[in-house]
């Protein structure tokens, strides 16, 4: 029946005259002196219908008593509508399609929230009837704009020679750092396969293979706390490259992801080059490692004043090879002193800081609760130092330099939203380069990779690796975007001593490296070429891409909080018997 189908959001002012068959769901009906007006919507748009009951009784009874989201077919002839009837908001404003004749192909129910507008619904409500919300004028839009993003990282990967290569689903562990989604054997009772963290293991041994440039557009599942920006399965971009250095990934990176980006009609628009920032200037001057570059209002180092300054809190926090840092706020004199020590000490306390101290700088001087504990000289150098000038706030942590610019970082970019410091639709992207090798768990001790333990050792830092690995630089790289880490990457270890080393520091002996990673090393031993590849999140790009502040709404069947899917209702309970094929006994019954 399909192939005499004109789509509903087809139909101009040139096609008046033609015959047309529509098919759709019902929008909105109307009932005019006798007239029904129907408005029919498919994917592509809505066009309007007459049924006229004096020259098309049949379809008028049959439509009698249609009702939203009902769906029909509908033949008629297409015509100009009156002048004063054109709706001009809408493509096919300006004909109607008068009806001959008709179908109903399925009745509907009332939906539990209208479809047919973009209000405001209970999002556990949209995501139990979530075929609803995705007829729903936003969902489809932004599903589009996501099909038409990835067509376009697609279409650049192939242009530049990535071959496509798909990798398994049920693996064994891979090291991305969460927890893992297992799949029981049954044919191995007591042994699992893993749902894939990333296919990372797989595409460097496509490299090895002498696939020289591989891509895939990757499903990825990780047991880990969701937020906003995480979902337990999500999509990336995967690459992986032989014979390169960091600027060869940067060029095919840049390259894809502007080509999609625009061409799909996401907002802002990204140059090429990105700007580069390596992680520990990030850190000094925006107190992140995902900065949001959309505005200024950088940390400022007030260590040396602090040191001898008369206030205890700062100058015992520096003797103890701490530090002292500020963001000067523009015009924040006038920000009230509840307002600092309520919501803003709130914010930095949240990330480990003690307190939040503060000086306003006023047309009457410096003024503020620890003005008393600075010179004349002190307050002129902080005045120097952070730029603030008559009229300008200086709000300051003083602590360990990890907690301090943890604090900051976050209270500037509450900032940086609460005080309207940059324009919501503008793009900013990066790289942020040279992370460490390592990173260290506060409460445990324990060592872990930054990135994950196949990135290799920046050049300049190896000989520290036993000494001092916390300083260890690694040749790991990000994309951010507006403070987004909306991808990851690095150039790999390719030497199995090397590799062996790396697994060591982190706590994994030979034995173990052979047990969990003994094919990789293996494999390495049969001509490795070197490589660097990268991850870009997709579902993350796309909520950039559209300004949408969820993850749920750019992913078509997503999960909750808790990771469940509430239309089907995953996860379920599992009938005993499939548990004993498998093998598995629960520890405690269900209730
Ligand atoms: P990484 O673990 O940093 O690197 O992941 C790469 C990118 O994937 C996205 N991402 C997520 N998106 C949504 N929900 C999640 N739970 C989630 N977790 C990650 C982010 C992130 O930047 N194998 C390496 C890449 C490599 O080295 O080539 C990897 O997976 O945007
Ligand atoms: P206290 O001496 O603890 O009463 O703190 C005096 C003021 O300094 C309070 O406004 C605290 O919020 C602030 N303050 C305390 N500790 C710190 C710190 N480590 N960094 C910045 N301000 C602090």
């Amino acid at each position: 029946m399909s192939t005499e189908r004109t789509r509903c959001g087809e139909p101009r002012a040139t096609d008046a005259g033609k015959w047309m068959v529509i098919y759709g769901w019902v929008d909105r009906r109307r009932d005019h002196g006798g007239l029904i007006f129907l408005d029919i919507r498919d994917t592509s748009g809505i066009v309007q219908v007459v049924v006229n009951p004096a020259t098309a009784p049949s379809v008028h009874d049959a439509l009698q008593n249609v009702r939203l989201e009902w769906v029909v077919r509908i033949e008629g002839e297409l015509r100009l509508r009156d002048a004063k009837n054109i709706n001009q908001n809408r493509e096919t404003g300006e004909v109607e399609l008068h009806a001959t004749a008709c179908s109903v192909l399925s009745q509907a129910k009332t939906p539990p929230f209208p479809v047919n507008e973009d209000s405001e619904v209970d999002e556990k409500l949209r995501l139990q009837y979530r075929y609803l919300d995705l007829r729903r004028t936003r969902l489809q839009r932004t599903l589009k704009a996501r099909a038409g993003f990835i067509n376009g990282l697609r279409e650049a990967m192939n242009e530049q020679n990535f071959v496509e290569i798909e990798t398994p689903m049920m693996v064994r562990a891979t090291p991305e750092g969460a927890r893992d989604y297992l799949v029981p054997s049954r044919v191995f009772p007591g042994s699992v396969y893993a749902l894939p963290q990333s296919p990372q293991i797989y595409k460097q041994l496509c490299m090895v293979a002498g696939f020289d440039r591989y891509f895939q557009m990757a499903h990825c599942m990780r047991d880990e706390d969701l937020r906003a920006d995480r979902q337990p399965e999500f999509t990336q971009l995967d690459i992986e490259m032989s014979f390169v250095d960091e600027d060869d990934v940067f060029a095919a990176l840049e390259r894809t992801i502007a080509y999609a980006w625009h061409k799909s009609g996401f907002r802002g628009s990204i140059p090429t080059p990105f700007p580069r920032l390596t992680h520990a200037d990030s850190m000094r001057r925006f107190g992140a490692d995902k900065p949001d570059t959309r505005f200024g209002m950088e940390l400022c180092d007030l260590t040396e004043v602090a040191r001898t300054s008369g206030f205890r809190v700062f100058a015992e926090a520096v003797a103890k090879s701490g530090m002292v840092k500020a963001l000067c706020v523009k015009s924040g004199a006038d920000m009230h002193r509840t307002h600092i020590e309520g919501e803003l000490t709130d914010v930095v306390k949240g990330l480990g800081a003690k307190g939040l101290a503060y000086l306003w700088n006023t047309a009457d001087g410096w003024q503020g609760h620890i003005v008393k504990f600075f010179s004349e000289a002190d307050l002129s150098a902080i005045g120097d130092i952070c730029g603030a000038t008559v009229g300008d706030a200086v709000l300051m942590v003083a602590d360990r330099s990890s907690v301090v610019s943890a604090a900051l970082g976050a209270l500037r970019n509450h900032l940086g939203r609460q005080l309207h410091l940059y324009d919501p639709e503008r793009i900013d992207i990066l790289w942020v380069t040279d992370f460490p090798l390592f990173e260290q768990d506060e409460a445990t001790g324990q060592v872990s990779p930054t990135h994950h333990p196949f990135t290799q050792i920046h050049p300049d830092d190896i000989d520290r690796l036993d000494s001092e690995p916390l300083s260890v630089r690694s040749r790991a790289y990000d994309i951010v975007i507006n403070g987004r880490e909306v991808g990851s990457g690095s150039i790999r270890i390719t030497d199995p001593v090397m590799q062996r080393r790396v697994f060591r520091a982190i706590g994994i002996d030979d034995d173990e490296a052979q047990r969990k990673f003994g094919f990789l090393l293996d494999a390495f031993e049969y001509g490795v070429p070197p490589h660097g590849g990268f991850a870009a999140g997709i579902d993350r790009l796309v909520m950039e891409g559209l300004g949408e502040e969820n993850i749920r709404d750019v992913v078509a069947f997503p999960k909750n909080q808790q990771a469940q899917e509430l239309m089907t209702m995953a996860p379920a309970p599992v009938d005993d018997s499939q548990l004993k094929e498998l093998g598995i006994q629960l520890r405690r019954p269900r209730a």
